[in-house]
């Protein structure tokens, strides 16, 4: 047989593709499922919105390509829903739509990276993140993760920076604790990449979900010679299947981006980009009231979850996340979450596959689930510790 490449291979395997196998092979449900697994909204998308996207399944074009970053005037309300958000943001021409966060992550690594070359990643990380790297041959170098104190150390940072070094990686809201980085130490940031040479790389899918404006980065004329976003619609607008992201950089950037672009998804579907020009021209309402609801779910799991005799611990929470530790030293962390299945009929993420030296933490993903359910959720772990 031919061979595979080992930069693929020796890859661990997609964490919730592995959670779910779980489900598959194991036993019948005592109770039903609590799934705190994937992070996906679990409420529907507008309904004025699907209305929308009906009535343009009659239009002939909506069956064909659009150019590779997209429709102009989508691009355009894309910009003016960032001047709203982050009170200043890119232009049309600074946007190329892309098949969700996702791809937009791979253009701006294949765009930044080489093999052998090194991006600094923040641990946990976003587990994609180093897959992906490591399928490009990049070496994820890992921040490590101190609980007590999760903004940027420079001294720490500093000594991570080689010549290698392409880009600091991060992820606010993060995935998976929650946490949402300042604008100050966010600024801090930008600096400091600017002085090591190196792209400021922010993964922002939960900015709808974010407190207050998440940065003022796009006010900085200069912003574009540091700083590459990658965005989500998916998570802002309950789209995650629309497959709804973006890549926002400089023009030269996006120029060079798209020779990446079409060669490996040609455009966004056009079905898709009329849901986010919706979505940026109408829904602003509806997101702000979606956040809130999120936050007061967030604020019921963390207020539930901290009472007496839960013997799991809340490390950190935020957007749709719980990080927590679990309460069994002598299992890891995939053996812990397979604990919650077997035992309470939960599913989770182990702590293992969002990086090294995790295995006493899990992920519960309470975005999943509706206020109603955490009481249960929560009860359920007090049951097993
Ligand atoms: C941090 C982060 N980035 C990217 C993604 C993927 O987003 P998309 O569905 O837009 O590709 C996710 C999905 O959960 C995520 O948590």
């Amino acid at each position: 047989m031919f061979k595979l490449t080992s930069n693929v291979t020796r890859i661990q395997p997609p964490p919730i593709s592995e959670v779910r196998d779980w489900l598959a092979e194991s036993a019948q449900r005592r109770a039903p499922l609590i799934d705190l697994c994937q992070a996906v909204p679990d409420y529907p998308p507008a309904p004025d919105l699907l209305e929308r996207l009906q009535a343009a399944l009659n239009d002939p074009q909506i069956a064909r390509y659009t150019p590779d970053e997209g429709l102009p005037d989508v691009r355009e309300s894309v910009s003016r829903w960032y001047a709203r958000r982050y009170m200043a943001g890119p232009s049309a021409s600074e946007i190329c739509l892309t098949i969700g966060a996702s791809q937009a992550f791979w253009l701006a690594m294949t765009l930044l990276c080489q093999a052998g070359d090194e991006v600094l990643v923040q641990s946990p990380a976003y587990f994609d993140h180093p897959m992906g790297l490591q399928a490009l041959g990049v070496k994820p170098v890992y921040i490590s993760y101190d609980p007590e104190n999760p903004e940027p150390d420079f001294e720490r940072l500093s000594a991570l920076v080689t010549e290698k070094s392409r880009a600091l990686l991060l992820v606010t809201p993060s995935n998976p604790t929650g946490y949402q980085l300042s604008a100050a130490s966010i600024r801090q940031l930008f600096s400091f990449c600017s002085e090591q040479k190196i792209a400021l790389v922010l993964d922002e899918t939960y900015n709808a979900f974010a407190d207050g404006v998440p940065h003022s980065l796009f006010a900085d004329p200069k912003w574009s010679d540091t700083f590459i976003q990658i965005a989500s619609f998916g998570k802002t607008f309950s789209l995650t299947g629309f497959r709804a992201g973006a890549l926002v950089a400089g023009r030269e950037v996006i120029r060079q981006a798209l020779k990446v672009q079409d060669s490996m998804a040609v455009c966004q579907p056009r079905l898709t980009q009329l849901a986010i020009q919706y979505g940026c021209d109408r829904l602003d309402q509806w997101v702000i009231e979606n956040a809130g609801m999120m936050r007061r779910r967030h604020d019921l799991f963390c207020q539930t979850f901290l009472q007496a005799g839960n013997r799991f611990e809340l490390a950190a929470s935020g957007a749709f996340f719980a990080w927590v530790r679990h309460p069994w030293p002598q299992l890891d962390s995939r053996q812990a979450a397979r604990k919650l299945l077997d035992e309470a009929d939960m599913i989770s993420l182990p702590g293992a596959a969002f990086g090294p030296d995790l295995d006493s933490y899990l992920r519960l993903a309470f975005g999943n689930i509706r206020g109603e359910e955490i009481p249960e959720a929560i009860a359920r772990l007090v049951a097993l510790g």
